[in-house]
């Protein structure tokens, strides 16, 4: 291990080695949490030296920074469909399927990677798992009827044969918290997911259900910050 490596160092490695991948002109997708923002700070230096893209944000407080930092952020009605996304994940599994939407911002991460050709994953070596679901799942759920819906999320995961099923919602019933589209994130601990495929099926399948943070068969690369370099996890090819 690099002496003094930390955590955060692993992410900006990650955040750095994803600079390779953004080529002059492209419409960019930026990602949300400190990895994502590492990203965008490393970014932000390009930008300002010349390097002319088109940005959009997964999330007002991305957005914020980015244009603190003197990038130009625009709307994705505007831009409609991008060349490449850069994003963090909560656990980045077996394929690249990703458990993603620890910062609440789930729904808007999913609109802007599905409109993009390409998604990279930037992470620390945390968050490499065998099996997805040791991360809460996070699920947006609208406010209307939640309990009820968190209670058809739990009968889903049991059915999925999910290790466990435990619901909480995020912020608790006193204050929720609210994502950026006004509704609730309900975090779901699993403890393990053994076919994220059906559980994602299921979930979307649930009346009250936004959307969930499973991101299955989206990202093309994982850069992953370790102490001993920046890897690169990509899927087999068929
Ligand atoms: C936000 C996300 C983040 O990408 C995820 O939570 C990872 O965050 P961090 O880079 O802070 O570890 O999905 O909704």
């Amino acid at each position: 291990m690099t002496k003094n490596q930390t955590i955060d160092d692993q992410k900006r490695a990650a955040a750095e080695a994803a600079l390779e991948y953004v080529k002059p002109g492209m419409r960019l997708g930026l990602g949300t949490g400190s990895t994502a923002e590492h990203f965008v700070r490393v970014l932000a230096p390009r930008v300002k030296a010349g390097l002319k893209l088109t940005t959009v944000a997964t999330s007002e407080r991305t957005a914020a920074l980015a244009r603190e930092l003197g990038i130009t952020v625009a709307d994705l009605d505007t831009v409609r469909h991008l060349d490449l996304t850069v994003d963090g994940a909560d656990e980045v599994g077996p394929g690249l399927a990703l458990i993603k939407g620890g910062g609440g911002a789930l729904l808007r991460e999913k609109i802007v990677a599905a409109a993009s050709d390409r998604m990279v994953v930037i992470a620390d070596e945390a968050k490499v798992v065998d099996t997805l679901g040791r991360f809460p799942l996070p699920v947006e759920v609208v406010p209307f009827a939640h309990v009820v819906t968190m209670e058809r999320i739990a009968e889903a995961a049991a059915r999925c044969g999910c290790g466990q099923n435990l619901m909480r919602l995020r912020g608790g019933e006193a204050h929720p918290f609210k994502t950026d589209s006004g509704n609730y994130i309900a975090d779901c601990s699993a403890d393990a997911i053994p076919d994220p495929e059906r559980l994602a099926r299921m979930l979307e399948a649930i009346p009250g259900v936004v959307d969930h943070g499973l991101f299955l068969s989206m990202a093309i690369a994982a850069l992953i910050g370790t102490p001993g370099g920046v890897r690169v996890i990509e899927p087999p090819r068929h």
